[in-house]
């Protein structure tokens, strides 16, 4: 049995632990979550993946500013994203740390593969890098502010470095890469990325500079102690050493990988897309199948910094809102891929119109009809009518419309789905009116009761992968065990004449919070 489970492999990107976690992080692991969680649903084996990037000039000189030795630094850090992850109540496989062992085995190895098939040379850089970005830049990309100030595309400060480096042969995995993406044309997503990635490999690739000497804080180069590992190299490693690469004999090794999809900020797609595949290719490893790069979150449209001091908590959110509330606004309010801006008033008002006013009071209304006149048991039913045979057929096509949204990663689609049903349940109620049939016909009532649990049990059911807290509260009401929640329970109609356990409204309306 075990071995016909298909086995499903998603990763966040690792974060950079010069930080604290913030609503853009956040997002990326929810996301991931919701993917996971649905592909669990189905009956997958699923392994996520999630962790922190620790090396690099960036973080070492944030430990410095802090005072504090790297290690001990990247450690403080490191466990406020695990904090971050348990308060999003997320249910990663793994969570892998930079600095750990297994991961700087891996890398070495990796290192030493790459150096053994002649893709890895020593030279001398000269060029632009940005410490923010732990990224090197060329002259025609580089800009100047109107003070003199070289500049990044995306704005960030680039300083001149001259030094020795080693290099990997970029250039020569040109041709590759563009077969690969031609044959390969899911690869990345959404499309506009994939034509982005595209134009940026055509337009030439320059071999890559894949060491530093300047600081310490990183992987050393295997007999060379002078250099450290660049940190991309270094990082992008973790989604393999983490299935304990180069074991290839390792049962995770053998069930996960490829991965079926990376999940990164559109920001961070040049190296999951470009340097990523090329370093598998080279090492004769195989590519993942999907990167799948997502839009950047301001908030009351502004970019979030520091310096500007709105930079969002995703735990100050969740205290005042709620979890469910917090991830079913990132969730819903943005299409996936899409940039987007984040404000309470914002999701305030998404909250109350879809979960309070849709799902929440779909749930509340009828169960508690149905305590008030069916003493808290699930009702027997009689025939069913035309309207009563397309409600149920809708949900089912809904059902399957959602699970090829998810297969596909259509978050956004998936949701719009699930609400079409719950419109048009609420839509069904307001037709069938049991409160009228309660006075002429209890037969038809009870029918029209037992239809709407049923689907309520069935929209809970798909719900639970997307906001699991209130999704399984309504499905505790409905006595459903927790055992028979999954994919394969979607069919087992609710028993009449069962009990079922006092309805509470679960999604109460909101209003901002000061
Ligand atoms: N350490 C690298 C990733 C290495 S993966 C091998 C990194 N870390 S990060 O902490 O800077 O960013 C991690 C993720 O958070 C990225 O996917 C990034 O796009 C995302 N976000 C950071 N700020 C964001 C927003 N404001 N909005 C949405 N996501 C953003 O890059």
């Amino acid at each position: 049995m075990e071995n016909k489970q298909k086995k499903f492999y998603i990763t966040t990107p690792i974060y950079y632990v010069n930080d604290v976690p913030h609503i853009g992080h956040a997002y990326t692991t929810v996301i991931c979550d919701t993917i996971a969680n649905f592909n669990k649903w189905l009956g997958n084996k699923v392994n996520f993946l999630t962790g922190t990037d620790e090396h690099g000039q960036k973080v070492e000189k944030s430990a410095l500013k802090a005072n504090m030795d790297p290690q001990t630094f990247t450690d403080n850090v490191s466990k406020s994203f695990k904090k971050l992850a348990s308060k999003l109540e997320i249910n990663n496989t793994d969570f892998i740390r930079t600095t750990e062992d297994r991961h700087i085995k891996s890398v070495k190895h990796l290192w030493n593969i790459l150096v053994n098939k002649g893709d890895i040379y020593i030279d001398k850089y000269s060029g632009w890098y940005s410490i923010r970005d732990e990224a090197f830049y060329s002259n025609d990309e580089v800009i100047e502010d109107k003070s003199g100030k070289k500049l990044a595309p995306n704005g960030s400060e680039v300083e001149w470095l001259e030094e020795p480096s080693y290099f990997f042969k970029l250039s020569s995995w040109q041709d590759k890469l563009l077969k690969f993406y031609e044959k390969n044309p899911d690869f990345i997503s959404p499309k506009s990325r994939y034509n982005e990635v595209l134009s940026f490999v055509n337009g030439g690739l320059e071999d890559l500079s894949i060491s530093r000497t300047t600081f310490n804080w990183g992987i050393q180069v295997p007999d060379n102690d002078d250099h450290v590992i660049y940190v991309w190299l270094d990082a992008l490693t973790n989604y393999i050493s983490a299935l304990d690469y180069p074991n290839k004999d390792s049962k995770n090794w053998k069930s996960f990988w490829p991965a079926d999809i990376h999940v990164v900020g559109k920001d961070i797609l040049r190296f999951h897309a470009v340097y990523w595949p090329a370093f598998l290719m080279a090492a004769g490893l195989e590519v993942p199948r999907k990167i799948y790069a997502h839009g950047w979150w301001t908030v009351d449209g502004k970019k979030m910094s520091k310096s500007t001091g709105n930079v969002i908590s995703p735990e100050v959110i969740i205290d005042k809102y709620g979890l469910d509330q917090f991830k079913y606004f990132l969730l819903r309010e943005v299409r996936f891929g899409q940039d987007g801006d984040f404000s309470e008033e914002a999701l305030v008002k998404r909250v109350n119109s879809d979960l309070s006013n849709d799902y929440g009071n779909l749930a509340q209304r009828v169960l508690t009809f149905i305590y008030k006149n069916n003493e808290c048991l699930i009702p027997n039913k009689g025939s069913y009518t035309l309207e009563d045979k397309e409600l149920l057929k809708d949900m089912g096509v809904s059902k399957d419309n959602i699970i090829n949204y998810m297969q596909n990663y259509q978050i956004t689609n998936a949701l719009e789905e699930l609400w079409t049903i719950i419109k048009k349940s609420n839509a069904y109620i307001d037709e069938q009116a049991p409160w009228t049939l309660k006075k002429i016909d209890l037969n038809r009532m009870n029918t029209v009761l037992f239809i709407l649990a049923n689907i309520i049990k069935n929209i809970s059911l798909i719900a639970t992968n997307f906001i699991p807290n209130g999704a399984n509260k309504i499905l505790d009401q409905l006595a459903i065990p927790q055992n028979k929640r999954k994919y394969i329970n979607f069919d087992e109609e609710l028993i009449p004449g069962s009990k079922f356990n006092k309805p509470e409204g679960v999604f109460p309306r909101l209003e901002i919070k000061e």
